[in-house]
């Protein structure tokens, strides 16, 4: 048989001259692993065509976030018409705050069953990253695996870029499964992080592999700031909370699995735990791991980890490909319909540990709009592992802004978590451990636990006044003036009584 490889090159402009101007493209990429050719030669193409009066416009599904050469380059078309589940490039998210894009902020473990069902617009490409590709159709994936899987199920047409970037060590880090629809569904036997339960490639009928391109290009580093002293002082409260719950026989001795979000207190959580003694042999399930699981693996402590994508530095990187056969034996690369899967994340237990832009004195947490309208990056796989999971952390600086924004306020301007989820919230000025209380208990908790001291009496009158005024005195919100401090930031430029005058 002729080598599918050889059969099938051709450049990213072959490509794109074969792609139509309006259709719905859904591409391999969680953080890491998205294609990174193709689209600039679309966009491109899409550029000529709408200089010449014709009008284009395509939607585009990824697993996660993605890097400028794929996200970038095709907002910047103005002809991205949807796009769907996470985002987190400037472009993008500018075009989503000026309602250019239809952003759809989609639980990630939803998306699967969206596409299966035809909710969602269907697929007519699928452009997916390989390190390799068999003539009988495996397709190895590079970093991430995150929605490739179903995406090249469901696809009429798929392309592939062949990144010689990766190393073919890549190859035996994944671990493809998805599930059946209900009623055929069957437990997914996953009850260890380091457990696999499908193959190590996606299976794709050779005759929709319609072009391969070569390519040799990094992933854009996804560089993290050393911790400062309030992403260390919250990885504190969290690690010292930790043990006390074992202390208590409530987390059993071993630990339990984490899960840790995106951005720099998460990473700073992880450096922690590889530098504090107390801590030892520690397991991930979770969606991303970024750099500080080195710190883990050099303090000796990382059992293993099973992630959806490896989000790396470019320092990260190197070590990876340096050590990519030794690391093999400590990480797992799944499908993110598999590494979010709250039947998974509800039975392993998992300690889950989210970032919020803000929280509300009862406990909601926002992770994803600027007061209230503004698209920052999506829900992702919070809403998945915080419902889910077996304690539920959530963590945020107490103010943003210099001072000018409090991420405590009487009633968040959006909500992605409501009460009923939330468990554990921490500032840099301590823990509030919400479990068991009811509304105004917790509101006392979280004022005297996690705010800025700037801003603790503005919230007690907040919960005096309601607890005067209010109508009901379970959740004793004073209606009138709920979001008096966002529309104060909008008018006064912060959240204060006396605004500041410093730039
Ligand atoms: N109001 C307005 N702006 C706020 C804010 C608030 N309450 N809180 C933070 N911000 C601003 C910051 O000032 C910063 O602005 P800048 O980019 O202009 O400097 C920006 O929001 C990001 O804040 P930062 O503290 O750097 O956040 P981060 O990188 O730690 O990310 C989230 C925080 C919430 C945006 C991020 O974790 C996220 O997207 N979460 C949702 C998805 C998720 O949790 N996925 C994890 C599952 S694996």
């Amino acid at each position: 048989m002729l080598n599918l490889i050889q059969s099938r090159l051709m450049s990213a402009e072959d490509v794109a001259e074969r792609l139509p101007t309006r259709c719905t493209i859904a591409t391999s990429g969680f953080t890491t692993g998205y294609p990174k050719v193709i689209p600039g030669a679309y966009a491109r193409k899409l550029h000529e065509a709408q200089e010449r009066g014709e009008e284009c416009g395509f939607n585009l599904y990824t697993g996660a976030s993605t890097g400028d050469e794929l996200d970038g380059v095709l907002a910047r078309t103005n002809a991205m018409k949807k796009r769907l589940p996470f985002q987190s490039t400037p472009d993008v998210r500018d075009r989503i705050n000026r309602g250019e894009i239809e952003f759809l902020d989609i639980h990630l473990s939803h998306v699967p069953r969206y596409i299966e069902h035809n909710i969602l617009d269907p697929i007519d490409i699928a452009i997916v990253e390989a390190v390799d590709v068999t003539p009988e159709g495996r397709i190895y994936l590079t970093t991430s695996s995150g929605m490739t899987p179903t995406y090249i199920k469901y696809a009429k047409e798929v392309y592939i870029e062949l990144n010689r970037h990766h190393p073919m060590g890549l190859k035996g880090y994944h671990d493809v499964f998805l599930p059946q629809l209900p009623p055929e569904g069957r437990p997914i036997h996953i009850t260890h992080t380091d457990d696999r339960i499908g193959v190590s490639y996606v299976a794709c009928n050779p005759t929709k592999i319609k072009g391969i391109v070569e390519t040799n290009l990094p992933d854009a580093g996804h560089e993290f700031k050393s911790p400062d002293s309030v992403c260390t002082r919250i990885a504190e409260f969290v690690l010292d909370f930790i043990l006390f719950e074992i202390s208590k026989g409530r987390i059993p001795a071993q630990y339990l699995p984490f899960q840790s979000g995106v951005g720099n207190i998460a990473n700073a959580v992880l450096a922690c735990l590889a530098q504090d003694d107390r801590f030892h042999e520690i397991e991930m399930y979770t969606e991303v791991v970024q750099d500080s699981i080195f710190d883990l693996l050099d303090a000796d402590k990382l059992r293993f980890a099973s992630t959806s994508a490896l989000t790396f530095s470019s320092e990260g990187t190197a070590r990876l490909h340096r050590e990519i056969d030794e690391l093999r034996a400590k990480f797992v690369i799944r499908p993110q319909e598999i590494s979010n899967n709250p039947e998974v994340i509800r039975r392993m237990g998992i300690i889950s540990m989210n970032t919020a832009l803000e929280v509300d004195i009862f406990g909601n947490v926002n992770s994803t709009h600027v007061l209230g309208s503004k698209m920052m990056n999506g829900i992702g796989g919070s809403g998945d592992f915080a419902r889910n999971a077996y304690i539920s952390i959530f963590m945020s600086p107490s103010v943003a802004k210099r001072g000018d924004i409090s991420a405590f306020v009487p009633m968040v301007s959006h909500v992605d978590h409501n009460e009923h989820s939330t468990q554990i919230i921490v500032s840099e000025y301590g823990l509030a451990d919400l479990r068991g209380l009811s509304p105004k208990r917790r509101a006392q908790e979280i004022i005297e636990k996690c705010a800025h001291p700037d801003y603790r009496d503005m919230l007690r009158d907040y919960l005096d006044t309601g607890l005067r005024h209010a109508p009901g005195k379970h959740t004793p919100h004073d209606l009138r003036h709920t979001f008096d401090w966002h529309l104060r930031f909008l008018e006064t430029g912060s959240m204060k009584y006396t605004p500041t005058t410093e730039a």
